[in-house]
């Protein structure tokens, strides 16, 4: 469970800081559903761009932004509907769109996740604490970004090989930026870091979002019930909500899956990973190109009971694809050839390279359970091309001119030729073998007791279920907070 201990006497500072910089905290109600948030608020966000430094913009960490640059207001959830047309399998694909929060990624709400439960305990002090956020990117701008809207140092730690937009961003909103030696799967050394600043710095306080159950609660409250939304808003008398599919990075959002299962008892969940790193296909290791996903072990907060299926998704198919999405000649293929909406053609640069290999997934996932028109399938665009710039002009540099007919070929070989390859179905026993994984990182590394990680797998009422009922706990923490700093009265 999530500690709620209280320290008053830091509370209080962080209380004063607050009011003195006007800073109003959201709950997880309001995130949920931002009907919620008072009328006072809104209107002031008519002024507030999505990505300014506002602490207004914390009531923007939700799935139901108004899709716009500056003023924005809340809506339903922003989301995709893939069809056939463009994915070659007859169930459709909702696909809930990262770009429209703060810093183009959901991943700010994770770091929210974590962050609220200590600072409207008094546990992190505002005014003394540097927050480290390590990550293998968009996790740590998330945490920098709700940091500064809090007025707390931040400190940033992602492997050196991660997007020159990544870097470029961090520089101007973390306090510092710290970059580890490797690429995306190199989170060991990610972990050695935050270790070392521990020991050697008092002022630290680590969010872990590979072991934060903030991150797990955030997903589970917020990005589940959003998907549940996005499906009632498009099924029909036959529709069949058949499950979900999330490649994991810290596999935050698989709690979105584990929500999922508790309205749709039927659904399947699977966990993606790159080809490249198949851990949990089978023990494997290695370097891969999806950013932000699979990094050679299994997160403590991967609730593996609740996995279904792993299917693993070859590097090479999403970075030929987030080329493929942003070319002129494909989309005019698309259009042309495929007779797929402009209006959603227009909106591929939703897709984000993770975001993309969740879409391979779903379409793995379809076609393995024979899914038919009636069913859907649900994943997330965790962040947009917006983040992939120097990565599509790579593949541009290193392949050279794009006509409609390599577009073709792309699309039959990276769509269209999706096979049932490199998944499988978990048994009980093939669960708990990826659990018993989690032992080398967790206790062997990172200090958990045995206990606690077999709690994880026998007891999810004292686990699982129990952080995931801390929700109302911790927003009546979060009111008490905005009434201390008296600033909701005087809006
Ligand atoms: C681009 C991108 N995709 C996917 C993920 C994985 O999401 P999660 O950490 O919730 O498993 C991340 C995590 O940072 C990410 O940055």
């Amino acid at each position: 469970m999530i500690d709620l201990t209280r320290n008053e006497q830091v509370l209080q500072k962080n209380i004063d800081r607050a009011k003195e910089r006007n800073i109003i905290l959201p709950t997880f109600a309001q995130m949920r559903d931002p009907e919620q948030i008072p009328g006072k608020i809104r209107e002031k966000l008519k002024d507030v761009g999505l990505w300014d430094i506002n602490p207004l913009n914390l009531f923007r960490i939700t799935w139901h932004n108004e899709p716009k640059e500056k003023g924005g207001q809340f809506g339903k959830p922003n989301f995709l509907v893939l069809p056939k047309e463009l994915t070659g399998v007859d169930a459709k694909i909702i696909c809930m769109v990262g770009k429209w929060f703060p810093t183009g990624c959901h991943k700010v709400g994770a770091s929210i996740g974590c962050l609220l439960p200590r600072l409207v305990t008094g546990q992190f002090d505002s005014t003394y604490h540097k927050a480290v956020w390590p990550s293998t990117g968009n996790y740590c701008r998330g945490g920098a970004f709700d940091s500064k809207l809090l007025s707390c140092y931040s400190i940033a730690i992602l492997p050196a090989e991660m997007s020159k937009e990544r870097f470029d961003w961090l520089s101007t909103v973390a306090s510092e930026t710290i970059a580890t030696p490797g690429c995306e799967s190199n989170v060991k050394e990610i972990f050695d870091k935050t270790w070392e600043l521990r020991n050697t710095r008092e002022d630290v306080m680590i969010f872990n979002q590979f072991e934060e159950m903030g991150n797990h609660l955030w997903h589970f409250n917020i990005t589940g019930p959003a998907i549940e939304e996005a499906y009632n808003l498009i099924k029909t008398d036959k529709s069949n909500f058949a499950g979900a599919c999330f490649t994991s990075g810290s596999a935050g959002t698989t709690a979105a899956g584990d929500y999922l299962k508790t309205v749709f008892p039927n659904a399947k969940c699977a966990t993606g990973e790159a080809l490249q790193c198949p851990t949990l296909l089978n023990n494997g290791f290695g370097g891969h190109r999806i950013e932000g996903i699979g990094d050679k072990h299994v997160p403590w907060i991967h609730n593996v009971k609740n996995c279904d299926m792993v299917i693993d998704i070859d590097d090479e198919d999403s970075q030929q694809l987030i080329r493929f999405f942003n070319e002129k000649a494909a989309r005019d293929y698309l259009i042309k050839q495929r007779h797929v909406d402009p209006a959603l053609v227009e909106k591929l640069d939703y897709l984000g390279i993770s975001g993309i290999a969740n879409i391979l997934c779903c379409i793995k996932f379809a076609k393995y359970y024979e899914l038919t028109e009636n069913d859907v399938v649900a994943t997330v665009l965790t962040d947009s091309a917006e983040m992939y710039a120097s990565r599509i002009k790579e593949l541009q540099d290193a392949d050279g001119e794009y006509s409609e007919a390599v577009a073709e070929c792309r699309f039959k070989q990276h769509i269209l030729g999706m096979k049932t390859d490199f998944m499988k179905e978990l048994t009980y026993i093939d669960r708990k073998t990826i659990h018993n994984l989690k032992y080398y990182t967790w206790v062997e590394q990172q200090g958990k007791k045995t206990e606690e990680l077999n709690a994880l797998w026998y007891d999810p009422e004292h686990t699982w279920k129990a952080v995931e009922n801390q929700a109302g706990e911790i927003d009546a923490l979060i009111n008490e907070f905005n009434d201390r700093t008296g600033l909701l009265k005087s809006l």
